[in-house]
């Protein structure tokens, strides 16, 4: 099944929905203790951006974060329902962001995977994303089974 549903822009009602799927899909990182988000951080990230969710038949389906930041739009967050994943939902989200932050003015896309998982950068890369720098991970979570851990930054013309 491929990504039919709506996207729209997430309200502060839809806080605890979002929060109960990115921390369900970030489970993959399991090598940082602890829930991905709660409720708090997702309300402070409101503030600055914005969140999108997919939606099917009222089900939460996907949802990613983004913010535009002058010439710059940034995306985050981004989670896929697990049993959806693999189904061209995350490029949809990443394909409406960025059309979103080119009508803001954006030129350029940014992103950030953490290092270990290694296994994310080649979906960024067939969505266009390069490897642009690197960056100090600011984590308040104990790490788990790995000795280092950095965000690795990617970007992408518009
Ligand atoms: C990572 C994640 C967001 C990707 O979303 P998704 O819906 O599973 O991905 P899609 O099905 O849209 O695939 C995107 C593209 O990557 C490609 N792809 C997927 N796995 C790949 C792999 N191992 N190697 C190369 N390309 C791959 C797909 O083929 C697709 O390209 P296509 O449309 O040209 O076929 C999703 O799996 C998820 O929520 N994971 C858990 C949370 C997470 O890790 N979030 C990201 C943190 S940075």
């Amino acid at each position: 099944m491929s990504a039919f549903g709506t996207i729209r822009m997430a309200t502060d009602e839809d806080v605890p929905a979002i929060a109960r799927l990115v921390n369900e899909a970030f489970l993959a990182e399991d090598f940082i203790v602890g829930d991905r988000t709660n409720a708090e951080q997702l309300r402070e990230l409101m503030r600055k951006g914005t969140f999108f969710l997919l939606e099917e038949a009222g089900a939460l389906i996907a949802s990613i974060y983004t913010e535009v930041r002058g010439e710059r739009g940034y995306f985050g967050m981004l989670a896929v329902e697990p049993s959806r994943q693999g189904t061209g939902c995350g490029r949809r989200m990443i394909e409406e962001v960025e059309r979103r932050s080119k009508i803001a003015g954006c030129r350029m896309m940014d992103l950030k995977v953490l290092s270990p998982r290694t296994n994310l950068l080649p979906i960024y890369q067939k969505l266009g994303y390069e490897i642009s720098g690197r960056e100090e991970f600011h984590n308040t979570r104990p790490l788990k089974g790995v000795t280092e851990c950095y965000c690795i930054l990617m970007s992408k013309a518009l």
